[in-house]
């Protein structure tokens, strides 16, 4: 029996993994000038870890975390998300002890997920993202917004949307839960048994139920933001006014509360409003995580961060039909004719690839005719023919497939000559 791949992942093949590593540059290219640094945190944890961070009462924990026990019993769960570990780490290797804060980190890996797969939702997903730990300033909470909205329209993305909320601080939130759980308890029975227990677990879930989003009572619920205390509400409006400030347009959703328990202070996501994008129009989601870091044993130091997956980055482009600028062909092939052509060819594709330069040979005894046809197929810009004839002189005879023009070169000025054209 052949074997198949798992459900909701993907093998990344060739032709398509340069999108990735496209993405992957940019990603990368952006943090440099924003001065985030990457972090590579392991692909398991301790399963408490995220139990303590991402929330007991989430769907991520309760429903979707690859969980197993390893060799000593211990619980290990293949990471859902990356805040939990890169926090983990800030804590564990002291991080806040060096002189520049704050902390700017980003990450790029796989993170695991038992959902039902659909278009953009994947059980295996590539994450990037970055955390900012360490200041309270609202400009930051910008910058963080602005570096994700950079990197899609780095790329030709138009149709983005970006949605921001508070969801306050610990006491804005204290008197809005009391507000939400007035509201639905009198009907609360009309709601899915998941929303039954988010009454009592975590009232603010229920705002994002997709099955009870329809209810009249949904609509009517108290919003976050009619709670805020002062300093909340002016923490808010700060970061509405640098977004100003950064021409970032947004609008506010004060029943966006995030999937996850960490958040405080502002929440945000970006959607694609591309037509034809699939029912999963979230791109990105982050926020604010002010008491995160000290309930990981750490000190009380703020945070910020989002994170983005890959799949659904190269889903919008597609959707908005972008052709990435991705390299194509190859500098050279040679092509040989004779068993010394062919043993003098080893050395020379060694020299030419030395030189930086994409190089092939055959390597299945192919006629010439077979040969050139490989050319084509890798798409190479010359190809070197070396016969009995151009052997005995030490040289090439090559082509320039683009003008069709023909030289003779010696082999050991070919890489130069070929470094010099391309
Ligand atoms: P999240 O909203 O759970 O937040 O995920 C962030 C992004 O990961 C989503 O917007 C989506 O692009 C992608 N994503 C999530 N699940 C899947 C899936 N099953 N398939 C494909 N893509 C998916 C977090 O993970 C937070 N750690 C973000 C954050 C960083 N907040 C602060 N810092």
């Amino acid at each position: 029996m052949a074997y198949q791949i798992p459900r909701g992942t993907q093998d990344i093949l060739p032709g398509e993994v340069e999108k990735w590593q496209f993405i992957e540059k940019k990603a990368r290219d952006i943090c440099r000038t924003y001065q985030y640094k990457e972090i590579r945190t392991p692909i398991f944890e301790h399963t408490e870890l995220f139990l303590r961070s991402v929330g007991e009462s989430t769907d991520i924990v309760q429903k979707e975390m690859y969980t197993f026990e390893d060799r000593k019993g211990r619980s290990i769960t293949l990471r859902p998300e990356g805040t939990a570990s890169t926090v983990r780490s800030f804590v564990e290797k002291k991080m806040f002890a060096a002189p520049e804060q704050p902390t700017k980190l980003y990450y790029i890996g796989p993170m695991f997920r038992y959902e039902r797969p659909q278009a953009g939702r994947y059980r295996q997903f590539v994450q990037f993202g970055i955390e900012a730990i360490g200041s309270n300033d609202p400009a930051i909470d910008a910058e963080v917004i602005s570096l994700a909205m950079e990197l899609y329209k780095s790329t030709g993305l138009k149709n983005l949307k970006l949605v921001i909320n508070s969801l306050g601080d610990p006491e804005s939130r204290k008197a809005h839960k009391e507000a939400l759980v007035s509201h639905f308890e009198p009907r609360i029975g009309e709601f899915c048994a998941d929303c039954q227990n988010r009454l009592k677990t975590n009232p603010l879930r229920i705002l994002d139920c997709k099955k009870d989003r329809d209810h009249e009572l949904m609509a009517a619920a108290p919003s976050i933001l009619e709670y805020l205390n002062e300093e909340s509400n002016s923490y808010f409006s700060k970061v509405k006014s640098y977004l100003t400030d950064l021409n970032i347009p947004f609008t506010v959703d004060k029943n966006l509360v995030r999937g996850l328990d960490y958040y405080n202070h502002t929440a945000f996501e970006i959607m694609s409003d591309a037509e034809g994008f699939g029912a999963i129009t979230t791109l990105a989601g982050g926020g604010r995580y002010n008491g995160l870091v000290e309930s990981m044993g750490g000190p009380a130091l703020p945070g910020i961060g989002f994170a983005l997956s890959i799949e659904r980055f190269l889903a919008a482009i597609e959707a908005e039909g972008i052709e990435l600028p991705i390299a194509e062909g190859i500098n050279c092939f040679i092509v040989t004719m004779g068993d010394q052509a062919k043993d003098r060819s080893v050395s020379l594709l060694r020299d030419l690839r030395k030189a930086g330069l994409t190089a092939e040979k055959d390597y299945e005894n192919k006629k010439m005719k077979g040969q050139f046809k490989s050319a084509d197929r890798l798409k190479a810009r010359f190809v070197a023919v070396i016969g009995d004839d151009e052997l005995e002189k030490n040289a090439c005879a090559l082509k320039d497939m683009e003008t069709g023009e023909q030289k003779d070169v010696s082999l050991n000025e070919l890489a130069d000559y070929l470094k010099e054209k391309v």
